[in-house]
Formats: structure tokens, C-alpha cells, sequence
């Protein structure tokens, strides 16, 4: 049998395989409430503009109503014959209410109902992934408000540069996931145009409302063009985009997580909760969350590159190679959710090793830097003449196998005379941080400020 939607010009069916590749009501049908929000919106504005009678759009209302719950409750029948959500739910509207819902189609297409289901879509998912980031900077700023003046090595190249505290490094983090909530707030704020009423491509004659179907459903305007509006998708690239960079973030820190964990470094314990055992190492703890949270991070920016590769060819108006784009959208949405509940539950849950951070933050030379800044300091040393010095002084202290604390006055001297008992006060950890006063700086006061400041900020002081 031909098409139900469109069977007027047909006189067969399609081939299976043909049901099969265009079908897209195996996925979009996640878009089931946002494409019943856009249908009411539609049909208010058929019937303010007289295209509906009162009576047409109320049993449109009530039956796209009655059609919400049949989904909610898991007994409507999608049928891969009607291809995708919107005549899915269009073709069941007719069957529940009959001629009123052969009408909603008026002045509309499924490009313009598509792109506005996905845009709604897309919003949706914004709003909720904010409240995530949120949670998730409220918990790092909490950590490090409790371990602002602890410790910890501070690495470039990973390699042992000079003493931060583990809150530094933390509210480090919240940085970041400030930043990407603010792209995400931009990207909201650019795709909140209604596509509604761009019909196919050109418009429609009928003499429609788009400024009340785009404030009913919570848009700042109407689209400009229509031929834009029904092929543009680089509002749910931008999604991505913003997306892969939190993704980002939240792989280095899983990163992180998974160094800092290993015997050898041993800074943190995550919980039972987050952690696996081995079915043959029985001392085993994994951190298999943070691993997983730095896979994800390649499956969400896959995303991104495949819509873009699948976008970057296609001549306008609309053309089906759209329809991929909700596959990549949804899954990345899932993965990012996941990520930043599990990351939150590791932040929330791990136990830090305050004795083992601060040990580790004095190997290494680590306040090599203080030494050369007190030469400058005391005894006017220009800055390059310092850092020799004291790399001279590092290398006796190798040679003898101690830290810079553990060499003599004597041994400080014969490789800078006028050198005096003082300097080795700015030898120990706490030193180090708490001289870096500087503003953004490690020391204790400076993070403990930071940290009670974004607290305030989140709402959660
Ligand atoms: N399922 C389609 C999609 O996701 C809806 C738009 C179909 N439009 C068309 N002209 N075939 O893109």
C-alpha cells in the first residue's frame, strides 16, 4: 500500500530496505514532547489567525493531549511505516479526532517542524547539562574550600615544578566549567529563534502569526529567513562544540583522577562507590568512572566531527542527510549526563591524602624557584644570575643525594658567599605557598578566598 502522508502520487509502497534506511522514528522519537508542544503552538496560532475553527483546535488540543499520555504510559504504537515522530504522532491525531487533525498541517512542513522539535530539543538539554556543570563546580569548590591550604606538587610536563595546594588545583577546574557554562548559555541564547512557519523552504500564503507560535513556545523571535531556518543545523554544532570542549575538561580531570590514584602517586582515594575490583588481582581498585569519563570525552567530539562532516556538503534547502543529525546530538547528551554525575560522585566521595601530597610537594626540588627568588630578593641578584646559582646549588644537592634544605650553610656558600642562615626559610612547602600572595596565586588565603567567593556565586555558601 502507498504512504498514508503522501500515497496520492504513488501507486506502491516502498521497498523494505528503502522503510528501513529512511526511517527515522527509531530515535527522533525522543523528540515526542517537544513535536506535541510545537503542534499545540501551531494550532493556537491556525485558530487565532481563522485557519481553525474553536471547535477544530480544541479536539486538536485535546487530542494531542490524550496522545501524551498514550506515550507516557507506553501503549502508543510507533509504526516505522509513518518514518518519524511527526506522522507518527499527526497520523494518530487524525485516527483519535479525524478531520480537525488532517488540518494542523496547514501552513506547515515537517523541515520547519523538525528543525523547531530540535531546537526545543536542544534547549532542553542545555538547561538540564547547566544545572549538572553547576552541581558539579559547587562540589569542586567545596573540596577545595576544605583543602585550601594543603599541598600538593604542582607539575608542568608532569614533572614536579613547585608546591600549589590540591583546592588551587581544584577551583582550577571550576574555571573551566565556568567558562563552559558560559557556552553553553551562548549557544542557547542563538538557537532561541522559531523556525515554525518557514513551511518547506519559501514560506507559506497563508497568512500566518510566527511571532505568537515563537513566543508560545518560548523563543525570542521568529527566524529571518526561511530557507535558513529549515536547513541550519549549527545550532546543535554549537551544542557540540560547547559539549567537546566541557568534554574536554572533564577527560583531563578524569586524567588526573586515574594518575592520582596509582600506588605510585597515591594523592587520592576514590570511594567503593567509585571504583571496580579485578576478577584476578584481588588488591585491585579501578577508577574505572574516571576512565570512562576520559572515553566519553572521544565519543562526544566523534559527535561533533560527524555532523559536521555530514553537514559541510549539502546545498540548501533541507536534505535528508539531516535526519542524522540527532543520533550524534542525543548520544553525546547521554554521555556528557553520565560524565558529569559520575565525575561529581568521584569529587564528592574521594578521600585525599593530605601526608602523601605534602611529602611528594617538597621532592623533586620543587622550591628550587623560592631559592632563586630570595637571591633576588636579599642580595639583588638579577634574576638570570640567580636561577644559576641556584641550578648550581640543585646539582650539589643531587650529587650528595639530600634536598636543597639538607645542604650545609657552608655548602650554600661555596657557591654564592654572601648567602646567610635566612634562606632556608623559604626552603619548606608551606612557604613556598603561602609566598605566592600574588592575585590567582596558590597561597592558602588567596584559594580559601576563591573558594568561599564561587560558593557564594553558586549558591551554595
Ligand atoms: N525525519 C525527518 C528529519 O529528521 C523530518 C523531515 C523530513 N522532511 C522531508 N522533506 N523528508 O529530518
Amino acid at each position: 500500500p502507498s504512504n498514508a502522508q503522501w500515497g496520492g502520487r504513488f501507486a506502491g509502497g516502498p521497498a523494505a530496505i528503502m522503510q528501513e534506511i529512511n526511517a527515522s522514528i527509531g530515535f527522533d522519537r525522543a523528540l515526542w514532547r517537544q513535536d506535541i508542544r510545537g503542534s499545540l503552538a501551531h494550532a493556537a496560532m491556525l485558530l487565532k489567525v481563522g485557519l481553525l475553527l474553536p471547535d477544530e483546535e480544541q479536539a486538536i488540543r485535546e487530542g494531542l493531549h490524550g496522545i501524551a499520555v498514550e506515550i507516557e504510559e507506553g501503549r502508543f504504537r510507533f509504526d516505522i511505516a509513518l518514518e518519524d515522530i511527526h506522522m507518527n504522532i499527526e497520523a494518530r491525531l487524525s485516527e483519535r479526532v479525524g478531520e480537525p487533525g488532517k488540518r494542523l498541517h496547514t501552513a506547515r512542513s515537517r523541515n520547519d517542524q523538525v528543525a523547531t522539535d530540535f531546537r526545543l530539543w536542544v534547549r532542553d538539554a542545555i538547561d538540564g547539562l547547566d544545572g549538572q556543570v553547576a552541581a558539579l563546580m559547587r562540589s569542586l569548590a567545596r573540596r577545595a574550600a576544605e583543602h585550601a591550604a594543603d599541598p600538593m606538587p604542582g607539575f608542568t610536563h608532569l614533572q614536579t615544578a613547585q608546591p600549589v595546594t590540591f583546592g588551587h588545583h581544584l577551583l582550577a577546574y571550576v574555571e573551566m566549567l565556568s567558562r563552559d557554562r558560559g557556552r553553553l548559555a551562548d549557544a542557547r541564547r542563538r538557537l532561541n529563534e522559531c523556525p515554525l512557519g518557514s513551511a518547506a523552504l519559501a514560506g507559506t500564503s497563508f497568512p500566518i502569526d510566527r511571532r505568537l507560535t515563537a513566543e508560545l513556545l518560548g523563543f525570542d523571535r521568529p527566524t529571518a529567513n526561511s530557507l535558513d531556518a529549515v536547513s541550519d543545523r549549527d545550532f546543535a554544532l554549537e551544542y557540540l562544540a560547547a559539549l567537546s570542549i566541557l568534554a574536554m575538561h572533564l577527560s583531563r580531570f578524569a586524567e588526573e583522577i586515574v594518575i592520582w590514584c596509582s600506588a605510585p602517586f597515591g594523592f587520592i582515594q576514590l570511594s567503593d562507590g567509585f571504583t571496580t575490583g579485578s576478577s584476578i588481582m584481588p588488591q585491585k581498585r579501578n577508577p574505572d568512572a574516571a576512565e570512562l569519563t576520559r572515553a566519553k570525552g572521544g565519543r562526544i567530539t566523534g559527535a561533533l566531527v560527524g555532523l559536521l562532516t555530514v553537514m559541510k556538503g549539502l546545498p540548501l534547502a533541507y536534505a535528508k542527510d539531516m535526519q542524522e543529525d540527532k543520533e550524534p546530538v542525543f548520544d553525546a547528551t547521554d554521555a556528557a549526563t553520565l560524565c558529569l554525575a559520575a565525575t561529581d560522585g568521584m569529587v564528592r566521595d574521594m578521600r585525599a591524602r593530605t601526608d602523601r601530597m605534602r611529602a611528594l610537594a617538597g621532592s623533586g626540588f620543587s622550591t628550587a624557584t623560592d631559592l632563586a627568588d630570595w637571591l633576588v630578593r636579599a642580595l639583588r641578584l638579577p634574576f638570570r644570575t640567580a636561577h644559576h646559582v641556584t641550578g648550581r646549588l640543585v646539582a650539589a644537592a643531587e650529587r650528595k643525594g639530600v634536598d636543597l634544605a639538607d645542604l650545609s650553610l657552608a655548602e650554600m656558600q661555596a657557591e654564592e658567599p654572601r648567602i646567610t642562615q635566612e634562606l632556608f626559610g623559604v626552603l619548606t612547602v608551606d612557604a613556598s605557598v603561602a609566598s605566592r600572595r600574588s592575585e590567582g596565586g596558590t597561597a592558602p588565603e588567596r584559594v580559601a578566598a576563591q573558594a568561599a567567593a564561587w560558593l557564594e556565586r553558586l549558591g551554595a555558601a
